[in-house]
């Protein structure tokens, strides 16, 4: 029997998602929802299926067996929490919620709840990030000294005119960092080790925004390694993103590809299998590999290996920096719950 799918959340990231769920011969897409009727009902006519405008109406009448949640993240955590109630599994889009106490909630219902979740850090999939993953477990490249991550991308004003959730403290808990450079710092963080204190700034450079443009952050990692970081929308092209960690016997350089190059000189480089080409390619090639690798994995005991602690412990370091640079706006935010 095919596993019944649904998307909440039909924008621009919705068409990733869409696109997997097609792919998978086991899966088959029942029904959409977008608080946008318009939105909602060119979908519905586009794809074959029911669509809804609100996410728990299409729990109760469509019976979906997994949930892919591509809202604003201020919509996250209530979607996800209703679903997991439900026994709906769940794959939500990065942030796992808009704050702090709204991911906390999320965490606490999938304790309580059988059903699986999985927080969209596809970039954990990509070929070279998967090879130094494995190359820095092996522990054949000795212990590491240091990392150093950098985001340095190009937004628009017209991208936070087309979607104006991304440019507030409401509807999206932040910006650069809660948007764009949450998947490096995952990165950092899953390669390096946990993180246990981070400073830094963030701040509003260059952008007709209400949330930051422009980052710096000093990561601690428990096993007393620092990561560096840099990160911005304000540059005029979206660059690959770099992630270098330096170990006793090597420096490993994530840039696209990965090159690896060893103290004896040897230099060896990982590519990736496929390309991502077009507009959107900073997106990556990955979420179908996770949406694919979380349908595999439904039926395991285990939860889902990237976990809604994952996603609050990002939420959380992030936080750390805005209660620094913007207090008066996560004061606000604190309130508005
Ligand atoms: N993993 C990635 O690489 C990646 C890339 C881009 C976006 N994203 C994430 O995807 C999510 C959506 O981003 P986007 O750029 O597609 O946004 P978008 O603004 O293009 O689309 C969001 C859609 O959600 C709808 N919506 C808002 N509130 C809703 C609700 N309560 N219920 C149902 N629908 C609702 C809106 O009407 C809109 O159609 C965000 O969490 C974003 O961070 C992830």
């Amino acid at each position: 029997m095919s596993v019944r799918a649904a998307v909440i959340g039909l924008g621009d990231i919705s068409a990733l998602h869409l696109d997997a769920i097609a792919a998978m011969p086991d899966a088959e897409l029942v029904a959409v929802c977008d608080i946008d009727q318009a939105r909602a009902a060119a979908a519905s006519d586009r794809l074959g299926v029911p669509a809804f405008t609100d996410h728990r109406t299409l729990f109760a009448e469509a019976a979906p067996d997994v949930v892919h949640i591509c809202t604003p993240h201020a919509a996250h955590a209530a979607a996800t929490i209703d679903a997991l109630e439900a026994g709906i599994d769940v794959i939500t889009e990065k942030p796992l919620a808009r704050d702090p106490r709204q991911a906390a909630a999320v965490v606490d219902a999938a304790a309580r709840s059988s059903a699986k979740i999985a927080v969209c850090f596809q970039n954990r999939y990509n070929t070279p990030v998967r090879a130094a993953k494995e190359l820095l477990d092996s522990g054949e490249l000795g212990a590491i000294t240091g990392a150093a991550g950098t985001v340095i991308w190009h937004r628009t004003p017209e991208y936070y005119q087309a979607s104006p959730w991304r440019s507030t403290w409401s509807g999206g808990g932040g910006g650069l960092l809660m948007n764009q450079a949450i998947h490096t710092l995952d990165l950092l963080r899953w390669l390096v080790g946990e993180v246990q204190s981070v400073a830094g700034t963030a701040a509003t450079r260059a952008l007709p925004i209400e949330v930051e443009d422009t980052a710096e952050l000093t990561l601690t990692h428990e096993n007393g390694i620092r990561s560096i970081f840099y990160a911005t929308n304000a540059h005029a092209a979206n660059d690959p993103i770099t992630v270098s960690v330096v170990t006793e016997h090597a420096e490993l350089f994530l840039s696209g590809d990965l090159r690896v190059t060893y103290t004896d000189g040897r230099v060896e480089t990982v590519t990736e299998e496929k390309s991502a080409g077009g507009e959107r390619a900073y997106w990556g090639v990955s979420h179908e590999r996770l949406i694919t690798d979380f349908y595999a994995r439904r039926g395991d005991s285990e939860p889902f290996w990237i976990t809604p602690t994952d996603g609050a412990r990002l939420v959380d370091i992030i936080h750390e920096v805005y209660r620094g640079s913007y207090p008066e706006q996560i004061a606000q935010l604190t309130e508005m719950e």
